[in-house]
């Protein structure tokens, strides 16, 4: 899938740092990117719980086939039929359902008396029909039974089935086309006040059983020919085109037929069929696809598709240059969705997205709105190869498919947007981001033993920032070292062998092995599996340490609470082989392998002289952190002080980065951390601001209820006024936006940190543009950029009556975009009794849509003032939440994560533990780990402050 829900990580980055000022502003920056991201939270709450109907509620008896999750490996599917009517009127009973019939063709691979076959959530209204084929005689039915907790029908036949022969299984079923944004369902929206009804579906990872009894894995590659059966006026989409035209539906000729083309071999979690009134716009790429861009007709009549369209030509061709394979199917639709769980999802030739990932309009959308949509276009048309013609065999790879789309999206976007230096931001949107997780004695290797990941819940833990942002980092370290050529080479000599087929990882290493043998000029240490494994298979990253009056490099696994306890064990002990590039006074040094070992020593890693100084991990290519004696980090500090030019602007980031995150992890005085951040008011790049920025919002998380809060916010703003003035400037008194991408989030930056810091010029702008809109609601005169920010701010200075307009705004948004920003904004007030009211409306699904709750919630816990209203509501509210609302719209991850952000008090701690123990019960579905990562985050937050506080209260004295 694409980014979807990290929605989360957005807040933990800048937002907390400014409090109310910055949540709007990540989502405004897109810097956010939510993480595509299945959160199967139906599965998850069910699972555990024993069965109720069909099998027996007491122990399963795991020798039976059917209670294991696993399919059996006796049947292989070859091809299916299936014919779905979905009905747009409720039936008697207030219930929106489908009429389906299917056939499956497989062939017996080991002769067996069962087909097991996975189905959830489907009423069988016909009993199977199974037949031979090619003259092969098949066994009567001799019983069906459904099992639940496995979701499957199993078919007992009266004799065996023989190995090599085909056999045909129909079956006619009905299903509820419910509003759960999963398998086939129901997606509503309201047109000049009229509701209109979408039939949509969202496989992935484990709901194709939803809307057809089907060989639910993504090993069990089949070909589909899909027929749609509808209401005459609206329009069938699938992954193929049609057949032909369609034709009227003999017994009832308002409803029509429209059959489609056979699919190529694909998984089952691909497919997809959507029946809507949506309209469309619509070219053609260089290499000739057919290039859709499909929305509600108000939305592409106005132009929303457009820019999605401009940019799906260039990047489909730019993959099938980079992967030297052309474009696998003849067409590739893209479609945004008014009700969408993931941020996008990558169904083959018809890419399903939230409309806020997908549609852009110029003139209410800002240039983070737009960013969003070319990186995740580019994510989704990168698995229409990487993902969908050649598949990982299981789940527990999983970070391989969404690693490497999460890479290359940036070279995808790249491609189409080359102004704006996109490929940069990887370093703050995934490697600085997953580290903050992947540094805890909690994290989790990259890859999973395959049969440890059986259930839909397990699986859908799997779709995490681990797998998503380290799996990214880790490959582009692997295409840097390699070099992007090299990379590509063996990478199209993997698409090449394994195309419709299904893969483990190691399947790339091996060809990516093969470019570097067939070649002299790059060498490597060792080979590519034995470099890689340790970064895939334990978890965490290394701690590089250079002592430059010795030439000693040394790593260490890196955790932020030192005395962590690692419990998992690691076959490599927790070292790493690392390619290491430096810089010495400004210019690149040779390439150095720390291979292996915890200690080496080269002349390489020498500085002397009183300003000679050395820098590691150019461009922050290397997934780990850098720590210097302090002599070295004093020679950067004055480097950056007198001219921080010579130093690489995302090293500028780094040096932030890494040295809050060595302070957090006491390798370094937190003070040094804070000295880096003294060449600042001299900086005016976005980077190094927002690691900044990043890194302290933390303070801002452990101290914004203390006396720290003060001095640290007189700090911020003598630091930010100078670039509060550069902006003031460049924009002719904001009235223009300054060129550059990165300038435009900056300029963001400026605004939400010197207002958050209390500023006086800039509370007056941001009142004046909020007053101005309330004079003229019809006209709003503030920039989409800017107005995240200040909708936040204006109601954050503002009372009810600010918040009652913003509010009126949203209710009457059309733009999504537009909508997010009030959303968010609407949390920024600091008035206890209008954050919950709004935090009641969060449970109220026509104030805010479902798969809006929980961002909504979290940008109120985000909030100071709200954050205790969002923890006593979660807690009253578990069971609520977790039985009844779950409904798979629910994250529970990001929930407990963001609720608990700012928890730093012994008393917190207890009231976490006690949380965890009244709801053991209930359990915590995909929130588990969560929890278990709340609880170690808490312990060491409290710690961090008691350690801490003093010194830092000091340093923003002497410094503000
Ligand atoms: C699907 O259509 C193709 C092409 O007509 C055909 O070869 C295949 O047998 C069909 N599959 C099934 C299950 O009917
Ligand atoms: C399927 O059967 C169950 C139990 O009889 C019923 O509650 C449900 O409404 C049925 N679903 C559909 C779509 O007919
Ligand atoms: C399609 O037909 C249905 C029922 O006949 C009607 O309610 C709906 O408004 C029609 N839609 C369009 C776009 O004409
Ligand atoms: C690690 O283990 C030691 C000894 O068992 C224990 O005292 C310490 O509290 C543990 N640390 C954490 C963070 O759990
Ligand atoms: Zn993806």
């Amino acid at each position: 899938m694409a980014k979807g829900f990290y929605i989360s990580k957005a807040l933990g980055i800048l937002g907390l740092l400014l409090g109310v000022a910055a949540i709007c502003t990540i989502v405004a920056l897109s810097v956010v990117y939510a993480q595509e991201k299945n959160r199967n939270a139906e599965n998850s709450a069910t699972d555990p719980l024993p069965s109720t109907t069909s099998s027996p509620a007491t122990t399963v008896d795991q020798t039976k086939p059917w209670n294991q999750y696993r399919l059996p490996k006796s049947l292989v599917p070859e091809s299916y039929r299936v014919r779905l009517r979905p009905y747009f009127t409720p039936n008697e009973h207030g219930q929106y359902i489908f009429q389906g019939s299917s056939t499956v063709r497989f062939t017996c691979q080991e002769a067996t008396n069962l087909i097991i076959i996975h189905s959830k959530k489907l009423n069988y209204t016909k009993q199977q029909v199974l037949r031979g084929v090619g003259g092969s005689q098949a066994p009567a039915i001799d019983r069906t039974e459904l099992v639940e907790r496995t979701e499957y029908l199993v078919v007992h036949l009266q004799g065996s089935l023989s190995v090599g022969s085909q056999y045909e299984m129909d079956s006619e079923f009905e299903g509820e086309l419910a509003d759960d944004l999963a398998g086939f369902y129901r997606s509503e929206y309201t047109e000049n006040n009229v509701l209109k009804v979408v039939a949509t579906t969202q496989m992935q990872a484990t709901d194709a059983r939803k809307s057809f009894p089907c060989f639910d894995e993504p090993a069990m590659k089949a070909t589909f020919n899909i027929t749609l059966i509808y209401p005459r006026n609206l329009t069938a989409l699938s992954n193929m085109l049609p057949k032909g035209p369609s034709v009227p539906l003999p017994e009832d000729p308002s409803w029509i037929v429209t059959e489609f083309n056979t699919t190529p071999k694909m998984s089952t979690y691909l497919l997809a069929y959507i029946i809507s009134e949506f309209d469309k716009v619509e070219s053609q790429s260089p290499d000739n696809v057919m290039i859709r861009i499909w929305a509600r007709p108000s939305a592409i009549a106005e132009g929303h598709g457009d820019y999605a369209l401009s940019v799906t030509g260039p990047i489909l061709s730019f993959f099938a240059g980079h992967y030297d394979t052309p474009y696998p199917l003849e067409k590739s639709d893209q479609i945004g969705l008014p009700d969408f769980n993931a941020g996008a999802m990558e169904n083959w030739g018809l890419v399903t997205y939230r409309e806020n990932s997908l549609l852009f309009d110029p003139l209410s959308s800002s240039i983070g709105n737009k960013e969003r949509v070319v990186t995740v276009v580019a994510h989704e048309l990168a698995h229409q190869w990487f993902g969908n013609l050649v598949t990982v065999e299981w789940w527990n790879d999983l970070w391989l498919n969404e690693g490497f789309a999460s890479y290359v999206e940036f070279l995808g976007a790249d491609y189409a947007e080359p102004t704006w230096n996109l490929k940069d931001l990887i370093v703050l949107n995934d490697v600085y981001r997953v580290m903050a997780v992947d540094a805890l004695a909690s994290s989790h290797p990259l890859s999973s033993p395959a049969e440890e990941i059986n259930t839909p819940a397990q699986i859908s833990e799997v779709f995490d920032t681990i797998s998503y942002s380290k799996g990214a980092s880790v490959l582009r370290m692997l295409s840097s070292f390699l070099t992007e050529d090299l990379f590509k080479k063996g990478l199209a000599s993997y698409l090449h062998a394994f195309e419709y087929q299904n893969t483990v990882y190691y399947d790339l290493w091996d060809h990516l092995q093969q470019a570097v043998t067939n070649q002299s000029a790059v060498k490597l240490p060792a080979s590519v599996r034995t470099i890689m494994d340790r970064w895939i298979l334990q978890m965490g990253y290394p701690v590089i340490t250079v002592n430059t009056a010795t030439g000693e490099i040394s790593q260490e696994h890196f955790l932020l609470d030192p005395e962590a306890n690692v419990t998992r064990p690691s076959e490599f002990n927790y070292l790493w082989i690392v390619p290491i590039s430096s810089i010495r006074n400004g210019i690149e040094q040779e390439g150095y392998w720390l291979n292996g070992s915890q200690k080496a020593h080269s002349p390489q890693f020498t500085a002397s002289g009183a300003s000679e100084w050395i820098l590691l991990n150019l461009n922050v290519t290397g997934y780990y952190q850098v720590n210097y004696d302090e002599d070295n980090w004093k020679k950067i500090q004055a480097q950056l002080q007198s001219d921080p030019s010579v130093i690489p602007v995302i090293n500028r980031a780094q040096v932030i980065y890494d040295a809050f995150n060595l302070a957090s992890a006491h390798r370094v005085p937190v003070t040094l951390a804070l000295d880096n951040t003294r060449f600042l008011i001299q900086e005016t790049e976005y980077m190094p601001w927002q690691a900044a920025l990043s890194s302290l919002s933390y303070f801002q998380l452990m101290f914004d209820r203390s006396e720290v809060y003060g001095p640290m916010k007189s700090y911020l703003k003598k630091q930010v006024e100078p670039l509060f003035i550069y902006f003031q400037n460049l924009t002719k008194n904001w009235a223009e936006r300054p060129p550059t991408l990165m300038e435009q989030y900056n300029e963001v930056n400026a605004i939400s940190t010197a207002c958050s810091s209390g500023l006086t010029d800039c509370k007056t702008l941001v009142k004046d543009l909020f007053r101005q809109w309330m004079d003229n609601p019809q006209q709003n005169p503030i920039h989409p950029n800017l107005r995240s920010t200040v909708y936040c701010n204006a109601i954050a200075e503002g009372s009810e009556v600010e918040w009652d307009f913003a509010w009126e705004q949203f209710r009457n948004a059309t733009l999504v975009n537009e909508a997010d920003k009030l959303r968010s904004g609407l949390a920024c007030s600091n008035q206890v009794w209008i954050l919950n009211r709004y935090l009641s409306y969060t449970l109220n699904p026509t104030l805010i849509r479902k798969q809006d709750a929980t961002s909504t919630i979290i940008s109120i816990a985000s909030n100071v003032v709200g954050q205790t209203l969002v923890w006593d509501f979660v807690r009253s509210n578990w069971k609520t939440l977790f039985e009844d609302f779950g409904g798979g719209s629910f994250s529970f991850a990001n929930l407990i994560q963001g609720v608990t952000r700012r928890f730093s008090s012994e008393y917190e701690l207890e009231q976490l533990e006690k949380f965890k123990e009244d709801n053991k019960d209930i359990g915590f579905g995909s929130g588990t780990r969560a929890l278990e990562q709340a609880l170690e985050k808490t312990r060491a937050n409290i710690k961090w402050v008691k350690e801490n506080k003093d010194a830092v209260l000091q340093w923003f004295k002497a410094n503000s």
